[in-house]
């Protein structure tokens, strides 16, 4: 038997205020299980003043498992209680880029970097084969991606990202920011720009990036992908081919900043969802899993779990995953929603 205090990171803090112990204690249950960490509990203690997580596991964490806990999206530092003092324990480093990859874009309408480095945490965790995060050879598409923050939390956890988006100006400011962020960091990559065709007609454009955080692995072809797509998500399974992302994880538009294209603005995505989860879940790997983020006050959960299941796709229910609805602000009531294919 073992005690760890986890200190929240003051950031979500800020961005979760009093919902961050939760949405971290219920993180660290999805992984622990996932994981298989040996968590028998966990609960939001005060320890002299400090809000703390109290994590009671079977036995010492091993190094693979402190790597697991490193994952966490809001973890700013881990200690093991030893009688009455607290030892610090020393977290591996999981990025194979800067947290600057993902926070350097500010723009409105951003996805919170840690909320969608928790979806994509808790999503892999969903997947027939959850160590793919860890060896780094899960594949992720955001079919709604926005400039990029879950393909950047991807590109930083040293893995393959794809991204569709519709909108020309976050393509080109991506594109841009891409280009730029390899260039300074002297990182080696190849990039490509290009016209999108479907039948010989041109329907958008694509970015296609090889690239590695380490030189010596660029020039052994152990490289990483980045491609993304300005295109219609609808076209999803004309642009990519079957069966080859391991999860697809979005944060879908929220009635405020974005309206779901397509003729007319939505204020709900769940007409958007309903015509574009056929193609997703085509392009989706047996075994592996979707998660989205959405907002209560525009998309009801009954609704959303309705078209899930109704595209083929079985809602994940294990403890943990129904502990992360918060507010954010008036407008948005966040939650999320993980469904497997298979
Ligand atoms: C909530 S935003 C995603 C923000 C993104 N996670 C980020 O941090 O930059 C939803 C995105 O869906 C895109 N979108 C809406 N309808 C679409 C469609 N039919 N095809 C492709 N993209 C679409 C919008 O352009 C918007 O960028």
């Amino acid at each position: 038997m073992a005690r760890y205090l986890l200190l929240v990171a003051p950031s979500a803090n800020r961005v979760y205020s009093t919902s961050a112990p939760t949405l971290l204690a219920n993180e660290l249950t999805v992984l622990a299980d996932a994981y298989g960490l040996g968590v028998a509990s966990v609960q939001p203690v005060i320890v002299a003043g400090v809000d703390y997580l109290q994590v009671d596991t079977a036995a010492d964490l091993t190094p693979e498992q402190l790597r697991v806990v490193a994952y966490l999206s809001s973890v700013h530092a881990l200690y093991q209680q030893v009688g009455d003092l607290l030892a610090p324990v020393e977290l591996p480093r999981v990025e194979v880029f800067g947290s600057d990859l993902v926070t350097i874009l500010k723009y409105q309408g951003k996805t919170n970097e840690a909320f969608t480095r928790l979806l994509l945490n808790v999503t892999a965790a969903a997947t027939a084969r959850p160590e793919r995060l860890l060896d780094r050879s899960l594949s992720v598409l955001d079919p709604l991606c926005g400039r990029g923050t879950t393909l950047n939390q991807a590109l930083a956890y040293g893995l393959d990202a794809t991204g569709i988006d519709l909108d020309t100006k976050d393509f080109e400011v991506y594109d841009a920011f891409v280009r730029t962020y390899l260039k300074q960091g002297r990182y080696k990559h190849h990039a490509t720009t290009g016209a999108i065709r479907i039948d010989s007609k041109v329907v958008g454009r694509r970015l296609d990036v090889e690239l590695a955080a380490d030189k010596d692995d660029y020039k052994a072809g152990r490289t990483q992908h980045l491609t993304v797509l300005r295109a219609d998500t609808l076209a999803a399974p004309r642009l990519l081919r079957a069966e080859s992302a391991h999860v697809v994880v979005t944060d879908t538009p929220y009635g405020v900043q974005h309206g779901s294209h397509g003729g007319r603005l939505d204020r709900s995505p769940l007409g958007l969802l309903d015509a574009a989860l056929p193609g997703w879940v085509r392009v989706l790997r047996t075994g592996g899993a979707l998660g989205l983020a959405y907002n209560r006050h525009v998309a009801d959960p009954e609704a959303l779990a309705e078209v899930l299941t109704r595209h083929g796709l079985t809602l994940v229910d294990r403890p943990g995953y129904d502990g992360f609805r918060h507010r954010v602000d008036a407008a948005i009531d966040r939650d999320l929603v993980v469904a497997r294919k298979g």
